[in-house]
């Protein structure tokens, strides 16, 4: 997903979970007055972490927002760096060692819409335990289960999409079909070393007020059109938009609506 300035245009849902989380959350973590040091992973386009995070956090030395996408970085970094937040390219799933990068760590982990993305989630959980500094907190936001997903699934079974979704298994949250998805996640968090403050997955509704902001949506957090020769790619929009309409994403004069659940998961690391 690289199209920055197509998904800061059409990131309406993303934003309003990450808003309504913040306001939950934020009251319930621990805050010391001065020297709060915070990475945001997954920062994307960087609105989030701008204009929603940066202003919401109740005390703020430092704040850095990464992104494994070089194109996300540089469009954060030219609409959205201030004089306590800048942007950094980093592969949470791959890195080694992360200390070497960022020597103090981090009190404070966020991350918005961003894990689902990544098969390898001990290795990510890896990182970002070994980020956090004794005591820190993460509160980790991603999608648990969703539409989209099984409509990748069944995309990736037509002749025409086949060649281009072969890996679709990797887009496919490790939590889409299991009954109790937090349950499994904190599961995971616990064997790497976080203690579990909370860990839920609310289902949650999201209405597409007209069909171009589902296009765009679509189009905007989609691992395979990049992939897709680009005059094939309405007719692959065309083909996901009537995938959903065949799925449990019911339409009407023109809205969609969708059942989704959103993990949310408060962690700490033990001092
Ligand atoms: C849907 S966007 C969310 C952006 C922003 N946090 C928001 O809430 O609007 C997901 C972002 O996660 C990034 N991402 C995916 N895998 C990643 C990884 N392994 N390390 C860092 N970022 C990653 C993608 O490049 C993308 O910009």
């Amino acid at each position: 997903m690289e199209n920055a300035e197509l998904y800061v245009s059409s990131n309406g849902l993303q934003r309003r979970d990450a808003l309504m989380v913040l306001r939950g959350a934020l009251p319930a973590m621990n805050w010391e007055p001065e020297g709060e040091k915070i990475l945001d992973i997954g920062c994307g386009s960087g609105d989030v972490t701008r204009n929603l995070l940066l202003p919401l956090l109740p005390t703020v030395d430092q704040v850095v927002g990464v992104d494994v996408s070089h194109d996300m970085v540089t469009f954060a970094s030219k609409n959205f760096e201030h004089n306590s937040l800048s942007f950094k390219q980093l592969d949470i799933a791959r890195i080694i060692q992360p200390r070497q990068i960022f020597p103090e760590g981090f009190t404070k982990i966020f991350s918005f819409y961003c894990l689902h993305w990544i098969p390898d989630q001990e290795q990510c959980l890896t990182n970002v335990l070994q980020l956090l500094q004794p005591g820190g907190e993460a509160l980790l936001v991603f999608l648990a289960q969703h539409p989209l997903f099984t409509m990748y699934e069944r995309m990736a079974e037509k002749p025409r999409w086949a060649e281009y979704m072969k890996d679709v298994s990797n887009f496919v949250p490790r939590y889409q079909y299991k009954a109790d998805p937090a349950a499994d996640f904190a599961n995971t968090a616990t064997e790497i070393g976080f203690e579990v403050l909370e860990c839920k997955a609310p289902q949650l509704f999201y209405v597409f007020e007209n069909i171009n902001y589902l296009i765009n949506a679509i189009k905007a957090v989609n691992p395979f059109l990049p992939r897709i020769p680009k005059n094939d790619h309405d007719a692959f929009v065309k083909d996901c938009l009537q995938v959903l309409a065949d799925m449990n994403t019911p339409q009407q004069d023109g809205r969609t609506f969708a059942h989704y659940n959103l993990m949310v998961a408060h962690l700490t690391r033990p001092e």
